[in-house]
């Protein structure tokens, strides 16, 4: 007898679909999607009878019309295991993961010990896969350490055509400063058909002589970032394969994204990118009022530069919205740790910037958060409510006011530059291959 849940009296969105209906799941999967017509409740009455669970919205809030959307897809976390408890552990990570409402997310490799053998990274996502909570797809390093010097691990994995695992390569915010030792990264990834997650945090010797000149970081990171996105984007162009820049924060690098994509389109160069929460809401004024609490890599820019990044957002450069998850203790932040804890109000942060004044729909806040992100990774069986996909799905109410506190964060790490803001959107429900795997209290 197949295992079936019924989920009744949504509204149902993705990418795609803006409906009022249920949706049934078996097993684990998406079997119908079942549009509110003349007859639908009549076409329920059977699946309800043969259901293991029915989940209504109506009684879940009543008054209110919940929405139910895919699960969200996260590009970019540090789940700090191997190797700093204090900041956050697997569990705490995945907890606070669906908690925002998170399904499936990708975790850099800078822990202790780097993640930069298929091995090492196999151990995590056996441990995540053993907890069941969310779907973790471990990065894994492109230099052995992520020291600089030689490849890492990467270059004794198997090109197994549709590999499943790992889904996405990155230095994280190293960088490789080497050219040709990057190239070959490049070459390895293109080999496997897989992204490199390019964080261009290096900006060679225009950012060196800036900084040796005394010059603000305000200054020199953004030299660092639009440097090293050009050499990003032109190396990958050499070794044709898929750069994914991550956590995209100036006007330049932006507007440098745009041109490459109007340009290379058709190439099997490919170009993504991807905006954080932070960077979409907070500029540098936040960051002198937040202090040691404001900082992170790359900063909070300017007013201009979170401009472009929504306007970029909205003509589809930015083909995703990652957190960059970076829990921090409160002694390490004290001291400079650059980060943001963010798996817990990425949505929300996302939904209250970006789904007002006609800005942007859910559908389209869905597609960011969910279905771009799951293509980037080359998953097609998540990102949309469509019969045969995982039924990783969320049950939000996109307009409950959420006051942002810190002291209930499943993650560790409470360093957020949220602390105290009321915002909209609020996640009540996750769905991990079916089991519900977060219920809010
Ligand atoms: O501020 C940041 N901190 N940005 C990153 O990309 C890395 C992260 C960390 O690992 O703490």
């Amino acid at each position: 007898m197949p295992m079936k849940t019924v989920l009744q009296h949504l509204r149902i969105i993705d990418e795609a679909a803006d409906i009022y209906g249920a949706v049934v799941i078996e097993d684990g999967i998406i079997r119908e999607v079942i549009a509110a017509d003349n007859q639908w409740e009549e076409r329920l009455v059977p699946q309800r009878n043969t259901a293991a669970r029915i989940i209504d919205g109506r009684m879940m809030r009543p008054g209110q019309v919940l929405t139910l959307m895919p699960a969200l897809v996260d590009l970019h976390a540090h789940f700090r295991d191997p190797g700093f408890p204090d900041k956050e552990t697997l569990e705490s990570a995945s907890l606070a993961a669906v908690a925002g409402g998170y399904g499936t997310v990708v975790c850099m490799a800078n822990t202790k010990a780097v993640i930069d053998t298929l091995e090492k990274a196999q151990v995590l996502k056996a441990r995540s896969d053993r907890l069941g909570l969310i779907d973790l797809y471990p990065v894994m390093a492109l230099t052995q350490d992520m020291a600089g010097r030689e490849l890492s691990g990467i270059t004794r994995v198997p090109a197994i055509p549709a590999l499943p695992f790992p889904r996405m390569l990155s230095e994280d915010g190293r960088d490789v400063a080497d050219d040709r030792l990057l190239l070959g990264a490049f070459r390895e990834a293109r080999r496997l058909g897989l992204p490199v997650s390019c964080h261009c945090d290096a900006g060679g010797p225009e950012a060196e002589e800036a900084k040796c000149a005394g010059k603000p970081r305000e200054f020199w990171s953004r030299i660092e970032e639009n440097v090293a996105t050009r050499r990003a984007i032109a190396l990958g162009k050499q070794a044709q394969c898929h750069v994914h820049i991550a956590h995209v924060s100036t006007k330049e690098a932006v507007e440098l994204i745009r041109e490459t994509k109007l340009n290379e389109a058709g190439d099997s160069f490919t170009l993504s990118c991807e905006a954080a929460p932070h960077h979409l809401t907070l500029t540098e004024e936040d960051a002198c009022v937040l202090g040691a609490w404001g900082r992170v890599n790359p900063p909070l820019r300017t007013e201009a530069d979170r401009q472009a990044l929504i306007a970029a957002i909205l003509d589809g450069t930015i083909d995703a919205i990652a957190t960059d998850h970076a829990p921090h203790t409160e002694t390490d932040k004290i001291a400079g740790a650059p980060g943001f804890t963010g798996l817990e109000t990425g949505f929300a942060v996302a939904r209250t910037e970006l789904v007002r004044e006609d800005r942007l729909d859910l559908r389209r806040l869905s597609s960011l958060m969910s279905a771009a992100p799951a293509r980037i990774l080359g998953l097609g069986d998540r990102g949309r409510i469509t019969p045969g996909n995982r039924a990783d799905l969320i049950i939000v109410d996109s307009n409950a006011p959420q006051l942002v506190n810190p002291g209930v964060f499943k993650s560790r790490g409470k360093n957020s530059p949220f602390k105290g803001q009321e915002l909209r959107g609020t996640v009540l429900m996750t769905l991990h291959g079916g089991r519900v795997v977060f219920e809010a209290e």
